[in-house]
């Protein structure tokens, strides 16, 4: 069986909470430690199996593109040298995986970030990272669990964790009934609720798995919260016409799009690294 060989990366936001950092780096492009987010989220999907790598970037984001890309020049000056191991893990990416681009050029929203990804993805099943969502999986990544996962089901898959209740409103939320241990069958979800409003405390965090059906439900989908296309209405719309999981990954999240999650996920690695 063919595995899931593509993973979209949204990465046009303005990243906004960072600024001013993020006024001329993306902040996909923020390290923790000496790797850029969006790097982890890369070594993420080869894990899961993935060889294709689709970016959806926007202005200002160059960087990105130059991080996946050959610098001879710098490659050329550290050749020989003690320096040059630090190199070795982004090289061995940029030659043996494909990284494709497409630009966001209106920002509409998570769900508007993925339709303008469907020429890259085509007609088939896909995952998706939101690299300022930092996974360390247990055993295995959050999104290789996530491909056995649909490799069973052959359905859409969110990963989802258990925040307070009193942030329930920084997430979409999912309600669903328990079909597994930590495996719900989706039957609501709902973009950033008042805590009053949410169904339960299952936030989904930035990891999924899509059928490429998705798309045509995407360009159905009317704005929502904020006035923007929301992926969550849309996957709401397939749980409803067909089936979407909601999967309890085993691991840890850290949001790094927050300066707290930021710093947290610093020092979880640095100790990691000195361990
Ligand atoms: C996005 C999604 C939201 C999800 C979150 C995870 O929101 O719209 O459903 O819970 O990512 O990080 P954002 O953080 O971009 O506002």
């Amino acid at each position: 069986m063919v595995g899931i060989r593509k993973c979209l990366f949204p990465a046009a936001g303005y990243g906004t909470r960072f600024l001013p950092a993020t006024k001329a780096i993306p902040k996909e492009m923020l390290p923790i430690l000496n790797k850029p987010l969006i790097q982890y989220g890369v070594e993420e999907a080869i894990e899961a199996g993935m060889d294709t790598m689709a970016i959806i970037t926007g202005r200002g984001k160059r960087a990105i593109e130059d991080h996946f890309d050959i610098s001879y020049e710098l490659e050329h000056q550290i050749r020989g040298t003690s320096k040059e191991s630090l190199l070795h893990d982004i090289r061995n990416l940029v030659e043996h995986y494909t990284f494709t681009y497409t630009r966001q050029k209106e920002m509409k929203g998570l769900g508007h970030a993925v339709l303008v990804g469907e020429r890259l993805i085509g007609n088939e099943p896909f995952g998706v990272v939101l690299a300022d969502d930092l996974c360390e999986g247990e055993g295995k990544g959050v999104l290789a669990q996530m491909v056995e996962l649909f490799e069973k089901f052959r359905c859409s898959i969110v990963a989802v964790m258990e925040v307070e209740p009193d942030e329930v409103s920084k997430y979409g939320v999912v309600a669903g009934k328990e079909l597994e241990d930590g495996i719900y069958v989706v039957s609501d979800m709902v973009e950033k609720p008042d805590p009053e409003e949410a169904p339960t405390n299952l936030a989904v965090i930035g990891r999924y798995i899509l059928t490429p059906d998705i798309f045509e439900i995407l360009r159905r989908t009317e704005p929502g919260v904020g006035g923007e296309i929301q992926l969550t209405d849309a996957l709401k719309t397939q749980a409803q016409e067909g089936m979407v999981l909601a999967y309890k990954f085993r691991g840890k999240r850290f949001d790094c799009g927050s300066v707290d999650g930021f710093v947290e996920a610093t020092n979880y690695f640095y100790h990691k690294f000195k361990d």
